[in-house]
């Protein structure tokens, strides 16, 4: 079955990808990435300078999902600018994830990476790992500030990466501050920020960054991901392109993605967990899941979710 897509005129073998974090800092990586059947090459959210990041333990995997507070872990957005090139070889899209620890890094880093030419650039307002510094899509005219200002440097397709909304009144909000930025697709969601999980033998927390606070992942936050493709599919009408990220596991999640909205999927936790192999897994179930259901492509069930 044909599970290539297509994002805003950028043509994607597969559906699925790396989310951005996940087994995409180093060279050696992004390479594997490439050489997987991920349909994309996700690069981990840059920097201006490289970051070793948080301390250690900053990842924890359990059976619900993770949690991590991994602090921006990057080489720093000059090297990734040298690397799109060798990336832009391996016969898929590249998708640069720009990120900055204030609002002034963002368009520095956009315009060397613009002239890199990925394939698409990801601006990413959703890190709630650094300590003191709270998540700009939180912040709707922070964010409709930096967008804007990004948008006149960037000039191949931009999307942006958001944090979980819990309220209408916030998806109807951001979803006016990204209509007038010129956005060309939405990435949704970034992790849960900011939870906690607690080892009750050890009476102890499992992240050493932040007392144990951390963005949590995986199979628990899928319902949260699966709301913010639903609402911000409905207010663009369905003429948004969104990749739905959060809580895919397996093949019927990439389906429920797919009809809350999603465009591709991108996976975080179980690529951690299981390795680029995750990626045939997904592809086969998902496939054997369409066949079962008779969708003969994707874009027979995208969006096409009933309401009682
Ligand atoms: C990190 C986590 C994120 O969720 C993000 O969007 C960017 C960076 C991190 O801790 O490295």
């Amino acid at each position: 079955m044909d599970l290539s897509t297509t994002i805003a005129g950028v043509r994607f073998p597969s559906c699925f990808m790396n989310a951005s974090g996940a087994l995409c800092v180093t060279r050696e990586e992004l390479l594997a990435l490439g050489r997987s059947r991920a349909g994309a090459i996700v690069t981990k959210s840059m920097t201006l300078e490289p970051r070793d990041g948080n301390s250690t333990p900053r990842y924890y995997g359990f059976p619900g999902g993770s949690i991590n507070s991994m602090g921006l872990p990057n080489l720093g957005y000059r090297a990734y600018a040298s690397l799109i090139p060798e990336l832009k070889t391996l016969g898929k899209p590249v998708i640069a994830s720009v990120a900055g620890l204030c609002e002034d890094d963002f368009p520095t880093i956009a315009a060397t990476i613009n002239e890199a030419m990925p394939d698409l650039i990801e601006v990413n307002l959703s890190c709630p790992n650094i300590p003191g510094k709270p998540q700009i899509g939180y912040d709707a005219e922070a964010s409709e500030r930096l967008l804007k200002r990004v948008r006149k440097i960037i000039t191949v397709p931009m999307g942006v990466k958001l944090p979980p909304y819990f309220d209408p009144a916030h998806h109807a909000a951001m979803g006016a501050v990204i209509s007038r930025c010129g956005i060309d697709f939405l990435n949704l969601i970034n992790s849960v920020g900011n939870g906690l999980v607690v080892d009750p033998e050890h009476e102890v927390v499992v992240i050493k960054p932040k007392g144990g606070f951390g963005g949590l992942g995986g199979t628990i936050i899928k319902p949260v991901a699966l709301a913010n493709v639903r609402a911000f599919w409905k207010i663009f009408e369905g003429r948004m392109p969104i990749i739905g990220t959060g809580g895919v596991v397996s093949g019927v999640d990439v389906f429920e993605h797919l009809l809350c909205g999603a465009t591709a999927v991108q996976i975080g936790t179980v690529l951690v967990e299981e390795g680029v192999n995750v990626f045939g897994r997904l592809e086969t179930e998902l496939a054997a899941h369409l066949s079962k259901k008779g969708y003969k492509k994707l874009e027979d069930c995208r969006g096409k979710l009933k309401e009682l």
